[in-house]
């Protein structure tokens, strides 16, 4: 199907991810000139469609960057608004007529995965399903089992090139922009394998903690709620082969490396919870849930043969920062051998809060003898009026476009490599918060290393007269 959707329906629409980024991405929307169809909140909160725009308005004061007045008068004049229950076929009645003839409706369940197949059934009896996409917010599924079932689910009422699996790291400017440099250079390519790198590390470190999310947290952990997803598509973006060309090629080479990658053990796995997680509302006292989970993961292929990649990611740690390191191997030599040996040179990709890639490297200093000093290379970029990832991936469902969406197969084999360390198989260590997390993850790094912890970096290495 080519043509592009004609009304947006979003289900889950009096939640917090509406709330946080649904309306402040159909605001920035219509200031693009991107949104022209009418958009359908479904909830059952007993609302009307003031009290819905109400909501639009609150959110984005709050999370929108505040109101856009002629934006915000067109958002409210495309909001209808559906309030019912999800089990009740009315509220598929409803929406039909609200619809009010729409031949490519893009419904978003932004709603746990565990409503997922009841609103799809509910969108086929009512005949919504005809001609429409649908949008599954992550994470589909809660393991390898329940995705399978998802997944079968969902394509009895909707073909598979209708189902946009929504993980918003693939619509990151800084996500797109690492897999745009690794295929459009030629400098990465005879570098970028086992011979030359000696290890991956990617940490997305959070200062904060779970932010009333307790409740939600409780039934996921970090390693359902952002390893399994936002961090495997990190991997796969790194590690992929070169596809043979945009759109479906990249779905191709992403499963296919993501189904080269081991399935994780207990020895591969190191769980955290900060303490004070526990008096979190929603939070259960004897909670065993991680809130920070760290992994050692190898790529059985021919490319990555031997090199381990560190993930790890934490809530209330010191910093909020996601950045990747590829660490390349030593030189084989020291020929000026009377100074102690420097760090190998190693990439480094910030993705956020600033996009920055840095090139790792030892100079001469300046003087008579032969000793040298680190220094990175930096090219830092602020992009003025950037899209926000939710903003570009609406967009993309809504043309038909998904490449930047995850397919039933990568979904599945990100969730067969972590199946084994979900839940308890490995204890969760307690950390202090504003620490980098149990010191039991040093365990992890092969050898000599140890974990790169992005803000102290800068500080570690000599800045030396290099503009
Ligand atoms: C979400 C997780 O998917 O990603 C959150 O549920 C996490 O727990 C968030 O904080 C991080 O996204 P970003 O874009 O702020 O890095």
């Amino acid at each position: 199907m080519n043509e592009p959707s004609d009304a947006l329906v979003f289900f889950g629409a009096t939640g917090d991810l509406a709330y946080k980024k649904i309306f402040p991405s159909l605001q920035s929307m219509i200031r693009h000139g991107h949104l022209n169809m009418p958009v359908i909140g479904v909830a059952k909160a007993g609302w009307n469609l003031e009290q819905f725009k109400a909501r639009a308005q609150a959110s984005l004061q709050e999370h929108g960057g505040g109101i856009n007045g002629p934006a915000f008068e067109k958002l409210c004049s495309l909001l209808r608004y559906v309030d019912g229950d999800y089990l009740d076929p009315t509220t598929f009645t409803q929406l039909r007529q609200a619809l009010n003839g729409a031949a490519h409706p893009l419904h978003y369940l932004a709603i746990p995965p565990s409503l997922f197949g009841q609103v799809a059934q509910g969108l086929a009896q009512s005949q919504c399903n005809q001609g429409a996409r649908i949008i599954a917010e992550k994470p589909f599924g809660r393991d390898l089992k329940s995705a399978r079932e998802l997944n079968k689910t969902l394509v009895r009422y909707f073909p598979e090139d209708a189902v946009f699996r929504i993980d918003h790291y693939l619509g990151k400017e800084a996500v797109q922009s690492l897999l745009y440099s690794r295929f459009a250079n030629t400098i990465w390519e005879p570098i970028w394998n086992r011979n030359y790198i000696a290890a991956v590390q990617i940490t997305m470190a959070e200062d904060f903690g779970v932010q009333g999310r307790g409740k939600f947290y409780e039934e996921a952990g970090a390693i359902r709620d952002v390893l399994e997803n936002h961090m495997l598509q990190l991997v796969a973006c790194l590690a992929m082969e070169a596809p043979a060309g945009d759109g479906e090629p990249l779905r191709d080479e992403r499963a296919k490396v993501l189904s080269m990658v081991r399935t994780l053990t207990p020895g591969d796995v190191v769980r955290g919870q900060f303490t004070g997680y526990r008096n979190d509302p929603g939070v259960a006292r004897q909670s065993t849930v991680e809130t920070f989970a760290a992994v050692r993961l190898w790529i059985d292929s021919w490319r990555w043969a031997g090199v381990p990649f560190y993930l790890r990611t934490g809530k209330c740690l010191p910093t909020s920062c996601t950045e990747i390191l590829v660490q390349f191997k030593k030189p084989p030599q020291q020929v000026f051998g009377r100074e102690a040996r420097g760090q190998p040179n190693h990439v480094r990709f910030r993705l956020s809060p600033q996009v920055v890639l840095a090139l790792g490297t030892r100079v001469k200093k300046v003087g008579e003898t032969m000793t040298g000093v680190d220094v990175e290379l930096i090219l830092q970029r602020r992009p003025k009026d950037e899209m926000e990832p939710y903003e570009r991936l609406l967009l993309d469902a809504a043309r038909g476009a998904s490449e930047f969406f995850a397919r039933e197969d990568q979904v599945e084999q990100a969730w067969r490599i972590v199946d084994p360390i979900l839940g308890h198989a490995v204890p969760v260590h307690p950390y202090a918060p504003g620490s980098w997390g149990p010191a039991e993850s040093g365990k992890l790094i092969i050898g000599e290393g140890a974990w790169w912890n992005p803000n102290s970096q800068p500080d570690a290495i000599e800045k030396e007269g290099v503009a």
